[in-house]
């Protein structure tokens, strides 16, 4: 057995609650003051009181220390290959990304670039990323498809997101996204095959957690979406949507209404979105790095949403289009600076939230039989929103990885 002991930490966060917290919930966030974690194979098995370590533990010195829970990046597009920087600096200039989209660039690029390299290439690439995502915190993240295009090429991608997972101490959770038209397609004949094929293909060699569909004037309509959601409801698929990103397509009430697990973006909800999200187990997964990428005015409703009890949650989107952004304490940078979050729920909404989002029970929170994935920040958490260029992370665990900084 291998043991763990996390000794004298200044702070530890504890949400008493299981599962997500939403509304009053956030009121039961307790800050522990010098107090120790003990991990017994990965798992924490007591907190509170400073066992003496008996020589054969393995023990970090927490002294000064903040700890909270490894964060869960719910929203990712890895693996991808390439980065996208000409485009960005198009946009700088003033070009719209549906501008960049229509014209094969944007996603299509990133198809091109992935169906180019070589499945090493991908890996490196994307081991690389993950492994830095680890060192800012990461313990769990999702990854999607999307870039494939063809059958062969999503089921392509679907299996390299596999072979990340066996390459990195992170647990993963792997969407199929349903992301762009193929050239020479309509998107009812996309979707179709994604329907009959590509689903159940992903399903039986075991690829796939959940479902997400981009919902938006240059790729998907809520027609299109109800078909996926019935293949993903046949095939007991998560379901997940791009929603309301670029203009308000009604996305955020379709998700909510229909019993999806997320609507994601959110930058142009309407008023009955917020009521209808507010009201349903649907999560709102907001993702303000794509907003700060994209220099978009228009930010989602965050305070209406926590306000009215909304499950919130938080991603980094990691893309090479709208958000070659990978470090999850500056997303809680970016949602309290830009979307008005306060620390201790963009905390929330990056760790027990975004588990939930994944179908995750064991993880997301500091607690007895929990997965040992923490946090040590060597500052208090409302730092992480106040000091966006200061890395607060010193030590990460991970399930039975530890690293210390
Ligand atoms: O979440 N908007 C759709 N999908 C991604 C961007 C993908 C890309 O530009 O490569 C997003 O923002
Ligand atoms: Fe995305």
């Amino acid at each position: 057995m291998s043991r763990l002991i996390v000794r004298n930490a200044a702070r530890i966060v504890t949400y008493p609650t299981e599962g997500p917290i939403r509304g009053p919930g956030f009121d039961d966030v307790t800050i522990l003051e010098n107090a120790s974690i003990v991990c017994e194979d990965g798992i924490i098995v007591s907190i509170g009181g400073a066992d003496e370590p008996d020589g054969t533990d393995d023990v970090i010195d927490a002294t000064g220390c903040t700890v909270i829970p490894g964060f869960v990046d719910c929203h990712t597009h890895l693996p991808f290959f390439g980065w996208r920087a000409e485009e960005d600096a198009a946009r700088l200039s003033g070009v719209r990304y549906q501008d960049i989209h229509g014209t094969q660039g944007g996603i299509f690029r990133s198809a091109a670039l992935l169906a180019a390299a070589t499945d090493e290439d991908v890996l490196r690439f994307s081991v690389e990323l993950a492994t830095s995502m680890l060192r800012k915190g990461t313990t769990t993240l999702e990854l999607k498809s999307g870039y494939g295009l063809t059958i062969e090429a999503e089921l392509r991608q679907l299996r390299l997101a596999r072979r990340l997972a066996l390459s990195i101490p992170q647990d993963v959770s792997v969407t199929c996204l349903v992301h762009a038209v193929p050239g020479g397609k309509t998107a009812g004949e996309w979707v179709a095959e994604v329907c009959d094929v590509l689903l159940p293909k992903a399903v039986e060699e075991s690829l796939i957690d959940a479902v997400d569909i981009y919902v938006e004037t240059i790729a998907f309509d809520l027609e299109h979406a109800a078909r996926i959601a019935h293949a993903a409801e046949a095939l007991g698929l998560r379901k997940r949507v791009h929603a309301d990103q670029l203009a308000d397509n009604q996305t955020g009430s379709f998700a909510a209404r229909w019993g999806f697990t997320s609507a994601d973006h959110l930058n142009h909800l309407s008023a009955d979105g917020i009521a209808d999200l507010c009201e349903s187990d649907t999560a709102a997964v907001l993702l303000p790095g794509a907003t700060f990428t994209l220099r978009q005015s228009k930010k989602p409703p965050a305070r209406s949403l926590i306000d009215g009890g909304a499950l919130v949650a938080l991603g980094t989107d990691l893309n090479p289009g709208t958000s070659p952004i990978h470090s999850m304490p500056f997303v809680i940078t970016l949602a309290c600076r830009l979307y008005g979050l306060r620390p201790i729920e963009a905390l929330v909404a990056a760790t027990a939230n975004a588990s939930h989002v994944l179908g995750l029970t064991d993880r997301g929170r500091i607690a007895v039989g929990a997965r040992a994935d923490l946090v040590l920040l060597d500052v208090p958490v409302d730092h992480l929103a106040y000091r966006p260029d200061e890395d607060p992370v010193v030590g990460v665990v991970c399930g039975l990885e530890a690293a210390r900084r």
